[in-house]
């Protein structure tokens, strides 16, 4: 554990976890008020959205795998390249940036530490794969960056392996801080070049679902529906990532 992190215990009842984190008073204290009914009916909005997330990553996921796999083992460049990608990008770099959200299902209940954790592990199983993905590609053409489908992964891949980079001076923050960076710099860095680079992989995958082989295997109709999809889990995921993003950067000039 990076010693600037302090390991919160973890709580046993949920309900007073959910009061104290979410409306910020302690079950007893909290008064009949409109402003906490207001807080109530937003959670359920952000614990709805993560639902629709996990089932947008499953769909796209699947499909995906379905789509690689259609023509069986072994798999050639092409389909290796969007099964790498899609998991990489699509199901665990998802993931691990919903691990932070406060409202996500699976890690809602994990104690800080261990979302960082899962949040990083994630992150660099994600980031492997969906690099791996893009080389696999790269190296099977010989002419590159002549579609906007490789363009934005150009960017995704640049912003990626530069987030990759820069978590680790997220996790070191403190560390770091006594060489005069600032801890908040690093983090609000790390969560914008996070969001670029997931954005710019979510939009080349969308022009990846708009070629030939994978619209005259899906129809029309479908190609349409995972587009949404992909639309729709991208939005979602960097809600949470922005209001951080605004929350520290505001932090950032009170201070100075
Ligand atoms: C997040 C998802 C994806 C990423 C990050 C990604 C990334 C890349 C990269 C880096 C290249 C090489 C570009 C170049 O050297 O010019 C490429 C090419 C290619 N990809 Fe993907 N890809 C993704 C999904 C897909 C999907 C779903 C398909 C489905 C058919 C696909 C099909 C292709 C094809 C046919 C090429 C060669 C033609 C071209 O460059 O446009 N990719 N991709």
């Amino acid at each position: 554990m990076p010693p600037n992190i302090v390991d919160v215990p973890f709580q046993q009842d949920p309900e007073k976890v959910y009061n104290e984190a979410e409306l910020g008073k302690p079950a007893a204290s909290q008064p009949a008020v409109a402003g906490s009914q207001d807080n109530y009916i937003l959670i359920i909005i952000q614990s709805t959205l993560n639902l629709l997330a996990h089932v947008c990553i499953g769909a796209t996921a699947g499909v995906n795998l379905l789509f690689a796999l259609r023509n069986g083992l072994p798999l050639g460049a092409t389909p290796l390249h969007v099964l790498l990608c899609v998991l990489g990008y699509q199901l665990l770099m998802a993931e691990a940036i919903l691990s932070l959200s406060p409202h996500n299902g699976w890690s809602s209940r994990l104690k800080f530490v261990d979302k960082r954790r899962a949040h990083w592990i994630l992150q660099l199983l994600g980031s492997g794969l969906a690099l791996a993905g893009c080389f696999i590609k790269i190296l099977d053409k010989n002419i590159h960056w002549d579609t906007l489908h490789g363009q934005f992964a150009l960017v995704s891949m640049v912003f990626t392996t530069v987030s990759l980079v820069n978590g680790l001076t997220s996790l070191y923050a403190y560390e770091l801080s006594k060489f005069r960076l600032s801890p908040n710099l690093s983090k609000l860095t790390h969560i914008i070049f996070g969001i670029v680079g997931f954005a710019a992989a979510s939009i080349s995958l969308c022009y990846g679902y708009d070629k030939a082989q994978f619209r005259s295997w899906a129809s029309d109709n479908f190609t349409t529906a995972m587009i949404s999809f992909a639309g729709a889990l991208t939005f979602i995921i960097i809600i949470n990532p922005f209001i951080t993003f605004f929350n520290k950067s505001r932090g950032l000039f009170k201070n100075n």
